[in-house]
């Protein structure tokens, strides 16, 4: 039996929180991969805030998705077919694709599965939240032991390591 690939279409617009109706589940053809490109069986799927800035048409630092598209998002899967001459089958990636089961991309980064951590940790503190949170805690506010800090929405995925960041800088908050 021909292997389908399961995909979730951007319907119609979000009015306030997104719903049911806004997407749609399809199913297509497996995508197969050109030369430069590899096929990847996704295993994560990062569901963020900017996810709903794409499915609008407001004015926005990426395209945003069009209708009757395949939602955008960066996930985390297996390479399982590659003609991409840095990647191999096995190798786990991370970058820009599609809320779909498989991808294929030529952009991908290769993830740096080492110290028996799990690989979920990639994907969070390791990874684009956990990034966001360093460089914008140790890059741009700067703060000192003994400052208090005030991260808003510090219960998220990002300011929750906001917060601890600042905690081992010796900040109160
Ligand atoms: N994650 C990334 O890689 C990344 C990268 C660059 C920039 N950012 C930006 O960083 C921010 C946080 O992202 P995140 O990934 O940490 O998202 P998240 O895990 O979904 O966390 C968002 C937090 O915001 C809270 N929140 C939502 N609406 C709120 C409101 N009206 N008033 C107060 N709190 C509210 C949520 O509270 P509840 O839990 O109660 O819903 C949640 O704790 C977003 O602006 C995002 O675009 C994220």
């Amino acid at each position: 039996m021909k292997k389908m690939n399961r995909r979730w279409i951007l319907r119609q617009r979000p009015v306030g929180d997104v719903c049911d109706d806004d997407l749609q589940l399809v199913e297509a053809p497996l995508p197969q991969p050109e030369d430069g490109e590899m096929l990847v069986r996704n295993i994560y799927l990062m569901v963020a805030p900017t996810n709903r800035v794409w499915m609008s048409q407001i004015d926005q630092y990426m395209a945003p998705v069009a209708l009757g598209e395949v939602m955008r998002g960066v996930t985390m899967g297996v390479v399982i077919e590659s003609r991409h001459p840095d990647f191999k089958p096995g190798d786990i990636v991370e970058g820009g694709m599609a809320w779909e089961e498989y991808s294929v991309t030529r952009t991908a980064r290769r993830v740096p599965v080492a110290y028996d951590l799990p690989l979920h940790a990639f994907a969070s503190v390791l990874g684009n939240s956990g990034m966001t949170a360093y460089f914008g805690m140790l890059d741009i506010a700067r703060p000192k032991a003994g400052d208090t800090i005030v991260v808003s929405a510090a219960a998220g995925g990002v300011g929750s390591i906001a917060g601890q960041i600042g905690k081992i800088l010796g900040c109160g908050w």
